[in-house]
């Protein structure tokens, strides 16, 4: 059992609601100086708020933050992502400090994939390996064999023998995709993104008329009918590295909307059109990763708190699977 004290109870609660950031300081300044006094590292994903990916050490997708975990030496790491990613990034150091600036970002996907339930479906398939999609909780990493994501997803699903029988957790969208691209027979966790569901077929079908020379970029957890339109289908880093490199001048993006900060950053004479949601709200912008702000972030760094903190026993039993997806990543030269 955990035994947190009070003002780590406190924070992990209630977020930092009721602390106020001083108005005059220069929080980016503050930031800088903070970093070097503790020696930490923030790693931020591409769908935080443009703030934050522009203070961060290092922006990724999460293989490359997990690389990136992996690799640092730095004795705080300030995960500026949500839950599953900084629970990735402790997995892997143990003996270092891991804070994130809100605790309560969570992840719809890794939700929909409760431990009790998933652990009755894997008994009810005996004979399969499991694949978990890195977007999942620590437990679920525990009962799996290989994590993956989705710039490694196929690489590691053809890794293994083609008489290999698979179950692929938790992401259907991400799951049934790979089986086209591999031609595998996966058994799939019925699981989703909220971000990557809400995306209208009939809108964006539309937009592309109204822009036909608009390249449709597609992250692998959007829906089939969505994915089979698309010119370009991959991680946000694939997406990003698609859209520096590609003659194109104009890309319709199917995935969350933080990821345009550095498409914009890289290629600023290109146009990027965020791909429309089925109905009026802004649902393309994940509200897990949004509650993460600068100023969370600062008062993250500045306290070291809120920390994750996990059980040995489930750390070292998720660290395997882990371990065999960054080895694979890297005989793939990933
Ligand atoms: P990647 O950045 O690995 O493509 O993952 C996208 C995502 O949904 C993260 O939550
Ligand atoms: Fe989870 Fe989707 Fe948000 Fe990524 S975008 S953190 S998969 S809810």
């Amino acid at each position: 059992m955990i035994i947190m004290d009070e003002k780590l109870d406190r924070v992990n609660r209630l977020g930092w609601l009721d602390v106020k950031v001083d108005p005059s300081i220069d929080i980016f300044a503050e930031i800088n100086r903070l970093k070097k006094e503790k020696n930490a590292i923030i790693l931020a994903h591409y769908y935080q708020d443009a703030d934050i990916q522009d203070v961060a050490d290092y922006i990724g997708d999460s293989l490359g933050l997990s690389q990136e975990a992996e690799r640092t030496k730095a004795s705080i790491i300030v995960f500026a992502g949500v839950h599953f990613m900084a629970e990735t990034a402790k997995i892997l150091n143990p003996d270092k400090k891991v804070v994130l600036p809100d605790l309560r970002a969570g992840c719809s996907l890794a939700d929909s994939c409760p431990p009790k339930e998933f652990a009755a479906f894997k008994a009810n398939h005996p004979d399969h390996i499991v694949i978990s999609y890195i977007n999942c909780s620590a437990e679920i990493k525990a009962m799996s064999d290989i994590i993956c994501t989705s710039s490694n997803a196929i690489g590691i699903v053809n890794s293994l023998p083609a008489d290999q029988k698979i179950i692929f957790a938790p992401d259907k969208n991400l799951g049934r995709y790979i089986i086209r691209k591999t031609g595998r027979d996966m058994v799939l966790w019925n699981g989703a993104c909220m971000v990557h569901e809400i995306f209208s077929l009939e809108k964006i079908t539309r937009l592309k008329a109204m822009h036909p020379n608009a390249k449709l970029i597609s992250h692998p957890e959007c829906e089939t009918p969505i994915l089979d339109i698309s010119d370009f289908i991959g991680s946000t880093t694939g997406l990003l590295n698609f859209t520096k490199k590609s003659a194109d001048t104009e890309f319709i993006v199917a995935t969350e909307t933080g990821i345009l900060h550095q498409m914009i950053k890289n290629s600023p004479d290109k146009t990027f059109i965020p791909a429309p949601p089925n109905n009026a709200c802004a649902c393309n912008d994940c509200p897990h990763m949004k509650l993460n702000t600068l100023e969370k972030l600062y008062l993250c760094l500045k306290e070291e708190l809120p920390e994750l903190l996990m059980e040995e026993e489930i750390r070292l039993k998720a660290l395997k699977p882990i371990k065999r997806m960054l080895q694979i990543s890297k005989d793939l030269g990933l």
